[in-house]
């Protein structure tokens, strides 16, 4: 008998997560308690970009193995459920807001059946997975928890939830393993590491990794910061240190810094956990990651000042790029359109333009100005700004930009694009940690 599963909100995570598990031919459930998001899963749409998830959801919904419902009665059968809801920053602390994860856990112990294992893949607090444990025993002694962090990267969510470089069980059973090894068996097989931890190392697997991960960008952002006040060039810096394996050359990409609906509120409530256990002084450096990750898009606004005028009222504007990054429409947190609200705010106009943000942008800043094409976003600008590294970008032509400006002003807050072949076209051409010409 293959194990039926359900998966417990559709968010990136959730609908990626179920559409993958589909895929490798177990039964599968979605659930979400947004039944416009459900109505249009059903229909097989994904209501976010992610490259190749709609077409993998689509054909598993066809296949028969992948359904969606808002009723939590209708996981009842399943084998293994996984709790996949969001922990957004809350409000007013730097903590992470644990509603819908209690509400999860709340709603599917009761009807759970005996036997089944409920596996948490939220990015939570940790000491979390052991409090839920707790209730769960209270509520439904028959059914058992375990965590499961999730690694994957948007953008490339389907590839890393079907190839993951690792995967991490933390669990208080053998029996748990083995029914997380059966669902995994093809990545077993193919050699995928496997790592066994108890429940509290399982959560705390996770942040540490995207602490490390912040840490190394912003690291970057912190020498760019430095060769700009030495005259040097951060981005051969970031080549020469990279080719030391024990560095390795990956996430040294200097420029704007890190956002999304990870990083930054990962290593926020990261610190807040370490103040709750007494351990603070552990993760102090984290405060300083996150500052000089904020300080990056300050940085960027300065260097629009010193090109223009330190005021900025009625100065055109153009920003390409609004989503975190690149290959995603995810604008969370996103370096690009904070820091076009700012310089709206100081008094620009300010037009931005991204290949799939656009919408979820305008729903967040509904006051900025959006082009559907980068001729039309940088037409009579006074200055272009490159705040998301997508590809189409990179292909524009200077030469035939510059027609359309009326300053041929370039900032690269990604350090992405070719500056040689910008200034040969007559751009002035700044970026973060370079020098300007
Ligand atoms: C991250 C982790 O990579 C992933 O493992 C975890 O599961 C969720 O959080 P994601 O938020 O999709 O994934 O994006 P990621 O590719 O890590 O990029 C995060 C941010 O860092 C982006 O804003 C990106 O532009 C920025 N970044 C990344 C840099 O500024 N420089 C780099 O060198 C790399």
């Amino acid at each position: 008998m293959t194990l039926k599963v359900s998966v417990i909100g559709t968010g990136y995570l959730g609908a990626t997560h179920a559409a993958c598990i589909a895929s490798l031919g177990f039964s599968v459930i979605g659930l979400d308690l947004d039944s416009e998001k459900i109505a249009l899963l059903k229909q097989g749409k994904v209501p976010f970009y992610e490259p190749e998830l709609e077409e993998l959801l689509a054909a598993e919904i066809k296949s028969g193995r992948l359904s969606f419902t808002t009723s939590f009665n209708d996981l009842a059968d399943a084998d293994i459920h996984f709790i996949c809801v969001g922990t957004p920053q809350q409000e007013n602390s730097l903590a992470a807001d644990m509603r819908f994860v209690d509400s999860a856990l709340e709603a599917i112990a009761p009807v759970a059946k005996a036997g089944s294992l409920i596996v948490g893949k939220s990015t939570v607090p940790v000491g979390t997975a052991q409090r839920l444990s707790a209730r769960l025993t209270e509520i439904n002694p028959a059914v058992e928890l375990a965590w499961n962090p999730e690694f994957l990267r948007e953008g490339f969510a389907v590839e890393d939830t079907l190839r993951p470089n690792r995967l991490v069980v933390g669990v208080t059973s053998d029996a748990a393993e083995a029914k997380l090894k059966e669902l995994y068996k093809s990545n077993l097989d193919t050699n995928t590491p496997w790592v066994r931890a108890d429940l509290p190392t399982a959560e705390l697997v996770k942040v540490a990794a995207n602490s490390f991960l912040a840490t190394k960008i912003s690291f970057i952002n912190a020498m760019a910061e430095i060769c700009e006040a030495a005259g040097g060039d951060v981005t051969v810096l970031a080549k020469a240190i990279g080719y030391d394996p024990r560095i390795g050359s990956r996430f040294l990409q200097a420029g704007i810094g890190f956002g999304g609906g990870c990083l930054p509120k990962d290593i926020r409530a990261f610190m807040a956990r370490a103040g709750e256990l007494g351990a603070e002084q552990a993760l102090e450096f984290l405060r300083e990651i996150d500052s000089i990750n904020l300080r990056a898009r300050q940085r960027v606004i300065e260097l629009v000042r010193k090109d223009l005028t330190e005021d900025l009222t009625g100065k055109k504007i153009a920003v390409l790029g609004a989503a975190f990054k690149p290959d995603s429409d995810d604008v969370r947190d996103s370096p690009a359109l904070d820091i076009a609200a700012q310089i709206h705010a100081a008094g620009a106009i300010v037009t931005i333009h991204d290949p799939k943000a656009i919408r979820p942008a305008q729903k967040r800043f509904p006051a900025l100005k959006y082009a559907e094409s980068v001729d039309e976003c940088v037409a009579g600008a006074d200055l272009v700004l490159h705040l998301t590294e997508w590809k189409i970008y990179r292909e524009i032509d200077p030469v035939e930009l510059k027609k359309l400006v009326t300053n041929a002003i370039m900032i690269d807050g990604r350090n992405a694009l070719d500056r040689d072949k910008w200034i040969a076209a007559g751009w002035k051409f700044r970026a973060l940690g370079r020098a300007s010409n």
